[in-house]
């Protein structure tokens, strides 16, 4: 597996790599694809600016802008956000206690930092028990750190099929708590969801400007998928 130091060992598509640190534990579902259910859609979650950042999470912002503004191609740029976010993941001061508050209607984004100059930005999702988004891409490279709890993700490619296209599920993960994986376009299309019993958190950082964009997501796919596990959410 590649890291940070050997970033050319993996080719240029998604993921692109995961964090040295969490790679181990990162461990691929035993979910048996069924033959006919497809996923039920959900729509993203709110997007609220945070309050101020912890120092901790200061920190962290500072290391994500001398990774990013080295000006490396998206792949490696985020493989080296990855690196400077799994060490952060899991002490209690990366978050003040708004920034970990949940929405039973869906899962919820807390802007907590865009800089300035529209580089990067950093989101803090929460996740209550059956939480999940829609079946996504993303405008921009993104890394995905498990802070509480553990994110399952469902994974897609497009293809073709006449004059439209359909999705073909291709893999289903497990990202236990501590784990980063990092994306880049083209070729990210997932699903993201809570499947455990209790409430996850998760950092996210963009290549993109989420207080202007408001979104991370370019496309929400509403095409037939499958063969893929069943599920359903909120
Ligand atoms: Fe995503």
């Amino acid at each position: 597996m590649a890291t940070a130091a050997n970033p050319s060992a993996v080719p240029a598509t998604t993921p692109v790599g995961t964090a040295a640190t969490a790679t181990a534990a990162r461990t691929h579902a035993a979910t048996v694809p069924s033959p006919t259910a497809a996923p039920r859609s959900a729509p993203a979650g709110r997007l609220t600016v945070a309050g101020p950042a912890t120092p901790r999470m200061q920190q962290l912002i500072a290391d994500i802008r001398a990774a990013a503004g080295r000006g490396l191609d998206p792949g490696t740029t985020a493989r080296l956000v990855a690196d400077r976010l799994a060490p952060h993941l899991g002490p209690d001061d990366l978050l003040t206690p708004e920034q970990r508050l949940g929405d039973p209607a869906r899962y919820r984004q807390h802007l907590v930092h865009a800089e300035a100059d529209g580089s990067f930005s950093v989101v803090a999702l929460v996740w209550l028990p059956g939480q999940q988004t829609p079946i996504h891409d993303h405008v921009a490279w993104c890394v995905a750190g498990v802070h509480r709890g553990q994110e399952s993700e469902l994974r897609y490619r497009l293809v073709p099929d006449g004059p439209t296209a359909r999705l073909e599920f291709t893999e289903a993960a497990v990202s236990p708590q501590g784990s980063v994986a990092a994306f880049a376009p083209p070729g990210d299309i997932h699903l993201v969801r809570n499947a455990g019993p209790g409430t996850a958190l998760s950092i996210h950082v963009y290549g993109a400007d989420i207080a202007r964009l408001t979104t991370s997501i370019r496309r929400t796919y509403h095409l037939p998928a499958g063969p893929g596990p069943a599920i359903g959410g909120m």
